[in-house]
């Protein structure tokens, strides 16, 4: 008769087992749900990607210059004395960036003097087979190389000068390069400081 409370305190009221069953079920579902968020976890180091993405920059303008480049300027910028000039220590290249950016975007022919040397040929337009983005990786990556020490070009202000330029067809001369009016990132004040 009396037996019911040692019966009683020797096995769990159901509320706490039923408890106990939802404490287990909730970190079931809790781990669950770490698992799950864990994919998107890995989306967050935005840092990561960010920095990834400048290595990325540096590497795709080397790939390009050796790929669109480097069969008429050589290894290293040197070019070919007489037919291509050097990418090496040039105002061209370390100069005005607006300059550049109208170069690669069009093309550039007729004559034009180098370090000293006139050459006098034609460099195929770029502006076509590479977006903003490689514009802006190669000209950072011969700027930065071969010697080289200017300021990098950013996708944004090669497609401002893309945009402000869109109405050219045919490929600057130097002489044209050389004037205030093409030179410059538009907008920008401080883009025209050679
Ligand atoms: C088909 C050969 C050829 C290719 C490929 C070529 N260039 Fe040129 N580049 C020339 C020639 C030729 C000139 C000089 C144009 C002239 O005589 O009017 C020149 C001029 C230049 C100049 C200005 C002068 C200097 O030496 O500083 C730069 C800068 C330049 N090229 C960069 C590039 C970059 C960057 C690429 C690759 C995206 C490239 N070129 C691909 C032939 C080429």
């Amino acid at each position: 008769m009396f037996t019911s409370d040692s019966q009683s305190s020797s096995s769990f009221p159901w509320y706490v087992q039923f408890g106990g069953a939802l404490l287990a079920l909730g970190v079931f579902l809790g781990m669950q749900a770490e698992e799950g968020t864990a994919p998107a976890a890995v989306s967050s180091p935005t840092a990561v990607q960010t920095a990834g993405l400048s290595v990325n920059l540096a590497d795709e303008g080397e790939q390009i210059y050796n790929t669109r480049c480097m069969s008429c300027h050589q290894m290293g910028g040197r070019g070919v004395p007489g037919s291509f000039p050097p990418l090496r220590d040039t105002d061209w290249v370390n100069g005005d960036k607006g300059r550049l950016i109208r170069m690669l975007l069009h093309g550039i022919s007729g004559q034009i003097e180098v370090k000293g040397q006139t050459y006098s040929g034609v460099m195929p337009p770029w502006g076509g087979a590479l977006e903003d983005e490689g514009i802006a990786a190669v000209s950072t990556y011969i700027r930065s190389n071969f010697g080289n020490d200017a300021s990098a070009i950013t996708a944004e202000e090669v497609a401002k000068v893309r945009a402000a330029t869109k109405g050219r067809k045919k490929p600057w001369t130097a002489e044209e390069l050389k004037k205030k009016a093409n030179q410059g990132i538009p907008g920008d004040s401080t883009a025209t400081e050679d």
